[in-house]
């Protein structure tokens, strides 16, 4: 049964006009590999940059006009003026075909969809953790901070120094920027949550909320880490999807209402949740 349809969340089908106004077809712009494996893409598309959300993601069509495939849920990394910016990792059909797409290429997307952060959570200072490509829908995220005049604190982890990208943008957009890697090769030699844990230990400054996103693993970690210090945590969660608008139930989480454990859908109710709700190793 789905659960009590948390912050956001409305319980219509997928035919409702909502998601019939969010089919777009938008032009990619700009195309930069960012590492080996990741792409940033630009695209212009003024509808849904009107309308995006921190948080948010769309669903990306895949392989051209005729071909038959699940569409890909892809985060908004960012919003500039009337431009969408995404990241994209290639981890197999449709992220290779989607980065190796030439500017000039018009791509069918789903969105805005999905339930975001919830800002006004984040009080005077915050922290935004990342991990991996799980930076993608934090910059924006920042950003939105940093235009309400409360910027957040970037913490971001990688294995080593080239799997980290876009610092620069997210140095823009930041109070500070703190790296960790595995093997030491820039910043904190060890974990993100260890960079985390230290910076909420330090009594110097006071946190009013957590914002992350990464691996399960590390959102895990994080969200213990919030609750021993007291402080209200969001994660933006992934699964696989589907429909990506509700209606085929592939991509649910278990979630704790009102006492007793449901489900929720990622791609409608999330993919950001309230650490306290959530319930993990699904
Ligand atoms: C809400 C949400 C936001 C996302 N944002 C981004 C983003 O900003 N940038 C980005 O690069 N990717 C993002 N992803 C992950 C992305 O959707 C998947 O990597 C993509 O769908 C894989 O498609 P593929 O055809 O390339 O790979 P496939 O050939 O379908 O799969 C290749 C491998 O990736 C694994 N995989 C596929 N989908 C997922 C998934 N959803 N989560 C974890 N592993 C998966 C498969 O199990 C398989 O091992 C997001 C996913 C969600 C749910
Ligand atoms: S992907 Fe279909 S309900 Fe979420």
């Amino acid at each position: 049964m789905l659960a009590g349809l948390p912050r956001g969340a409305t319980k219509g089908p997928c035919w409702e006009p909502e998601f019939v106004n969010r089919l777009h077809q938008v032009e990619l712009i700009e195309s930069t590999a960012v590492t080996a494996d990741v792409t940033r893409l630009v695209f212009s598309a003024p509808e849904v940059a009107k309308l995006a959300r921190p948080g948010q993601f769309l669903h990306v069509k895949v392989g051209g006009e005729d071909a038959f495939y699940l569409r890909r849920p892809i985060s908004i990394h960012d919003v500039i003026e009337d431009r969408m910016v995404l990241l994209v990792r290639r981890v197999g059909y449709g992220t290779n075909w989607l980065a190796d797409r030439p500017v000039g290429s018009a791509i069918d997307l789903i969105g805005p969809l999905g339930t975001g952060f919830d800002s006004t959570l984040a009080g005077a200072q915050s922290l935004v953790v990342g991990g991996g490509i799980g930076c993608g829908p934090l910059l924006y995220l920042l950003r939105s901070l940093k235009v309400r005049e409360t910027p957040g604190t970037y913490i971001v982890g990688g294995r080593h120094a080239a799997d980290l990208f876009s610092i620069e943008d997210f140095s823009s957009v930041a109070k500070d920027v703190l790296i960790a890697t595995d093997d030491g090769s820039q910043g904190h030699k060890g974990l993100v949550t260890e960079l985390l844990a230290s910076e909420l230990n330090d009594t110097s400054r006071k946190y009013e909320a957590i914002f992350a996103c990464g691996p399960e693993p590390m959102l895990k970690a994080v969200s213990a880490i919030a609750a021993e210090h007291g402080i209200p945590c969001e994660v933006s969660v992934e699964a696989l999807m589907a429909c990506g608008i509700g209606v085929c139930l592939s991509c649910v989480h278990k979630a704790q209402v009102d006492g007793s454990t449901e489900y929720v859908r990622v791609c409608k109710e999330g993919p950001v949740f309230n650490t306290r709700s959530l319930v993990w190793g699904n």
